[in-house]
């Protein structure tokens, strides 16, 4: 734990956006967070993990912590489940690794997420027929203002698509410390998503397990979406909007090719990749600044634009998505 003072945040969001943060530190318990607080108590905080989820859009005028929280620990057990608790700053790719090796179940469908442990219900991740929610049990928090730790269950954290109390009733007044996950013993195996039904065709899996669901979706992933480390990039920008059945089947009319699922609530779910393809943007680059070629959802930085730049084009997208198609489109993306 260091306080550093003017620190280029380029290195810490895959976006590669270069701008400041007045001071910087990670920190690795309670204790020291508690100090690096009590610094200057009037500073603006903001938590970083692996920085996969974030557009700066303007230098941080604060105090940036970057959570280096560790461990991985097994709590308790039952008949059903295993209980595991990981430090915030665990790498959340190498989490799911470490439950495939174990064979704990619940997390394979979310192998290769970029981040960290911490932000994993901080939006509910999810991917491939999964969210996280499905395999969370608790998780501790540190309120800022009391210095104060929090335990919060599922019900607490208000899960929904993409969301949590944590991205916006408590934004920024918690900072994830631990997750705790119920992980299965016996798997319950979702294979629902069609690509990956195709895809372990492909591999021609015999006998279905959580390691060959886990090696599917990192094939499929590694297939459309960009590499952090080669391209800037947070993964989705944009949120799939939800749709009335009648407002689908009248676009529908319009436009036949148009993808929605409908979900429990009889609302129709839209790609809104292809929205965002059918209105041109595929593959768009405008500086450095662009639509990746593969996956419309995914807006990039081919190197050097700034994150202004990234969000006046999601604007433009978002403008005329909602001209083309009546539906307006909203940022998954934490913007700062
Ligand atoms: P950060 O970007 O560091 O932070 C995200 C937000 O959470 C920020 O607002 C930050 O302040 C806050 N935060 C972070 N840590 C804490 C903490 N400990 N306590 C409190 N607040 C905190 N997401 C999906 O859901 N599904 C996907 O399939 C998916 N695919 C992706 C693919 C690519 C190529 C990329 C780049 C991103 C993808 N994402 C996906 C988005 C991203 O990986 C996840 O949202 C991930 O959980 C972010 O983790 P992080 O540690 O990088 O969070
Ligand atoms: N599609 C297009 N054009 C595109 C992109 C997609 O037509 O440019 C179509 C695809 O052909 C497919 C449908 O849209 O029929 C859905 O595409 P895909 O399976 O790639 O998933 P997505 O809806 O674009 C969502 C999540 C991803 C997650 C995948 C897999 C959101 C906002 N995004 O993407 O999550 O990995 O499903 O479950 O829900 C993220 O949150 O950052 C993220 C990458």
């Amino acid at each position: 734990m260091q306080l550093q003072k003017n620190i280029s945040l380029k290195p810490y969001n895959t976006f590669g956006i270069d701008v400041s943060a007045n001071y910087f530190s990670s920190f690795s318990n309670a204790d020291e967070l508690a100090e690096l607080l009590s610094f200057d108590p009037s500073l603006s905080v903001l938590t970083l993990g692996g920085g996969s989820n974030i557009l700066f859009t303007k230098n941080f005028d604060g105090l940036v912590l970057k959570n280096e929280v560790k461990g991985i620990e097994e709590v308790t057990e039952d008949e059903d489940y295993v209980y595991v608790r990981a430090g915030a700053g665990e790498n959340w790719h190498s989490f799911v690794l470490h439950c495939l090796q174990r064979n704990w179940a619940g997390v394979e469908n979310l192998s290769l997420i970029p981040g960290n442990v911490g932000a994993s219900p901080m939006q509910n991740i999810g991917a491939y027929g999964v969210e996280i929610k499905e395999a969370f049990f608790e998780l501790e928090a540190f309120n800022i203002r009391e210095k104060k730790v929090y335990t919060f269950s599922s019900n607490d954290c208000e899960f929904g698509y993409r969301e949590s109390v944590f991205k916006q009733k408590y934004k920024n007044e918690f900072i994830i410390l631990s997750v705790t996950y119920r992980l299965r013993k016996t798997p319950v195996f979702n294979t629902s998503y069609g690509a990956i039904e195709q895809e372990l065709e492909r591999m021609q899996v015999k006998e279905l397990s959580i390691q060959a669901i886990s090696r599917a979706v990192i094939n499929i992933r590694s297939s459309k979406l960009p590499d952090p480390a080669k391209i800037g990039n947070a993964g989705s920008f944009f949120k799939n909007p939800s749709i009335s059945k009648k407002q689908f089947d009248a676009l529908k009319e319009k436009f036949p090719g148009i993808i929605g699922y409908e979900n429990e609530s009889g609302n129709v779910k839209l790609a809104a990749g292809w929205l965002i393809e059918q209105s041109g943007w595929k593959g768009y680059r405008k500086g450095d600044a662009g639509c990746h070629e593969k996956q419309a959802l995914v807006l990039v930085n081919f190197g050097n634009a700034s994150g202004r730049e990234i969000y006046d084009l999601s604007e433009e997208i978002l403008q005329n998505v909602k001209n083309k198609f009546g539906v307006e489109l909203e940022r998954e993306v934490n913007v700062v």
